[in-house]
């Protein structure tokens, strides 16, 4: 990333600046090229887009990147490069999706899994020595258990033990998995990395030449390829990501505090949050706390889906990381049952702070 702040590279990294070259690269929809060249196929060889954004990321986390089609093609990614028979550790409760992958390796016989309350760091520690895969996702999806990225990532273990942090609530502003000894990060880039709710994308970024490779492999036969179309989204998207989390996150820290003392909600989940059970571990690193907050509002389940649904400036929807703010019940998602029936999680945006609290006081009733 050079000597530059996240913020200054956020800005310039990526670009092309050679004369008479525009200051964006832009979309190459291309998947075939004039031969002889190293550039052949875009499956294999990407573009001048794709090249662009990950210099970008790479940068961003400091290490070399590979973008795709999605945040679930990187995350597929990292499950499918396991030996049949390997042990993996993944947190109690991590993106549903990522479950998915990992029930479905563990029904078929493909590996053996602990699964970790993620503020048990003595159990990662020991999973550390036992694990081909330790996978942690911090904060944590719904609950925003955070991690102790820095001692976890920083101890040692065995060189065939591959650790991975998916970091897409943090975003790279907010933590640096490598710099802690992480071998992977992984990004759904279709959330904060992109930020506008437009896009698909994911990233996996790793210091180890070998590991590049390996990944690169696998995109390649699994043709997990992005689009030339959100390679450019989000690198423009990116080029903000910085301002916007600025605010999103003030916001949340505010929204947090305010639903702590409401009278109609119950509890609230929020790493800035001195409550929160995993505060003090996110003070010791991160950089900030994010714009991800969840909560529960008294009563029944039915009635979180009520608030819900009665929000009209913040967004009912589920994904989350844009400009605007949205919100979701969890416990209504299939493999979701775990989750409390009343929590909502949700996104905080940029909007401006007191419509948000006026649109949550309507909506609670
Ligand atoms: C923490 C986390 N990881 C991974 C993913 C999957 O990313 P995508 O939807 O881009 O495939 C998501 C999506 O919600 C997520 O929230």
């Amino acid at each position: 990333m050079s000597e530059w702040s996240p913020e200054s590279w956020l800005v310039a990294g990526g670009r092309n600046r050679t004369a008479g070259e525009p200051l964006n690269v832009p979309p190459a929809f291309a998947s075939n090229f004039y031969l002889p060249d190293d550039r052949v196929y875009s499956r294999s060889d990407g573009t001048a887009t794709t090249d662009a954004l990950e210099t970008l990321l790479g940068g961003l986390e400091g290490g070399r990147a590979l973008v795709f089609a999605s945040g679930m093609a990187a995350a597929a990614v990292v499950f499918n490069r396991l030996a049949v028979g390997a042990h993996i550790a993944v947190p109690t409760d991590p993106y549903h999706g990522v479950a998915g992958i990992v029930d479905e390796g563990e029904a078929q016989g493909r590996w053996t899994v602990r699964r970790l309350d993620q503020a048990d760091t003595p159990a990662w520690l020991d999973a550390l020595a036992q694990c081909d895969l330790v996978w942690l996702e911090s904060p944590e999806n719904p609950l925003m258990t955070v991690a102790d990225l820095p001692v976890i990532c920083g101890a040692p273990r065995p060189s065939t033990t591959l650790v991975a942090v998916d970091g897409t609530f943090a975003t790279p502003l907010n933590q640096r998995p490598l710099d802690y000894g992480a071998d992977v990060v992984m990004h759904s880039a279709t959330k904060f990395i992109g930020g506008h709710s437009d896009l698909l994308a994911g990233v996996l970024v790793t210091r180890d030449d070998d590991v590049y490779e390996e990944f690169d492999r696998r995109r390649l036969l699994h043709g997990a390829t992005i689009g030339a179309m959100e390679a450019f989204l989000t690198i423009r998207g990116a080029r903000t990501l910085a301002l916007r989390l600025e605010r999103a996150q003030q916001n949340a820290m505010e929204l947090a505090a305010r639903l702590e003392v409401h009278d109609q909600i119950s509890r609230v989940l929020y790493p800035g949050l001195p409550s929160h059970g995993t505060h003090a571990v996110a003070a010791s690193f991160m950089v900030g706390f994010g714009a991800m907050l969840s909560f529960e509002p008294t009563g029944s389940g039915e009635r979180a889906s009520e608030v819900c649904a009665r929000v009209e400036l913040i967004n009912h929807a589920t994904s989350l990381g844009g400009v605007e703010s949205t919100m979701e019940r969890r416990a209504v998602i299939p493999g979701q049952e775990r989750i409390p029936p009343s929590l909502i999680r949700m996104s905080v945006g940029c909007e401006h702070v007191d419509d948000l609290w006026a649109d949550l006081q309507r909506a609670l009733g």
